[in-house]
């Protein structure tokens, strides 16, 4: 059976659904995906609230995203190293978000991810992908590297995905240059270990060694 333009629309039942099946059939744009990479302390949080803010003020509807691993602070605020916050809602698996929020354009505008190093690489390219493929913009910020030097997996993918995509640097805390990657200051076995200053350092190459 072949499901008809007046089949999915007489599925809408609200306004902006019946109006999302009206454009979505007339003229469908893909989302954009927009990420920001880095080390710690290069201010990825700060990016993604300033994009935050500016979506804030033209009144569209955002989803604020973290892993639940990122405990730093609380668990429903995304705050930045200089105290700067915003409501956010954490997940440690994929499912609870699709089970509980319907991420169709007619509902949020855009959805942020931030910490997307801790989230899984699968899960989270083929959910974004879904999103973008319905509609829906995606801004993403994460660490590049590990203390070690090793890539992300999940920043990475996202980075190669990006239709825009930043990689700021920090500030050196030996020199005052410019610092592409983060300093692990006493050597530990777990490439995850949360935490923040007095645990890393942003560090330029001269004054950086893998740990
Ligand atoms: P930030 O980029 O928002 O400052 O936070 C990065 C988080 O990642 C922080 O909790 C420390 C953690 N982290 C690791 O788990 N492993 C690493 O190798 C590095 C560099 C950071
Ligand atoms: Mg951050």
């Amino acid at each position: 059976m072949v499901i008809s333009k007046d089949d999915i629309e007489g599925l809408a039942e609200t306004k902006e659904q019946k109006e999302w099946w009206g454009v979505k059939s007339a003229n469908m744009t893909r989302g954009s995906l927009e990420v920001f990479a880095g080390p710690m302390y290069a201010g990825k949080t700060t990016l993604l609230l300033q994009r935050v803010l500016w979506l804030d003020h033209q009144q569209k509807k955002i989803l604020v995203i973290k892993p639940s691993k990122d405990n730093r602070y609380n668990e429903d605020t995304i705050v930045t190293h200089n105290q700067l916050s915003y409501p956010c809602i954490s997940f440690s698996e994929f499912s609870e978000i699709e089970d509980n929020y319907n991420i169709m354009p007619y509902n949020y505008n855009t959805v942020c991810l931030d910490e997307v190093q801790f989230m899984d690489c699968k899960d989270t390219l083929s959910s974004v992908e879904m999103w973008l493929r319905n509609g829906v913009n995606v801004i993403a910020a994460g660490l590049d590297q590990d203390s070690r030097g090793i890539p992300f997996e999940t920043t990475s993918q996202l980075l190669g995905l990006a239709d825009k995509s930043e990689k700021i640097k920090a500030i050196c805390t030996v020199c005052g240059k410019e610092a592409t990657k983060t300093y692990r200051v006493k050597a530990s076995g777990d490439r995850i270990q949360v935490g923040s200053m007095g645990m890393y350092e942003p560090r330029c190459l001269e004054h950086w060694e893998p740990k």
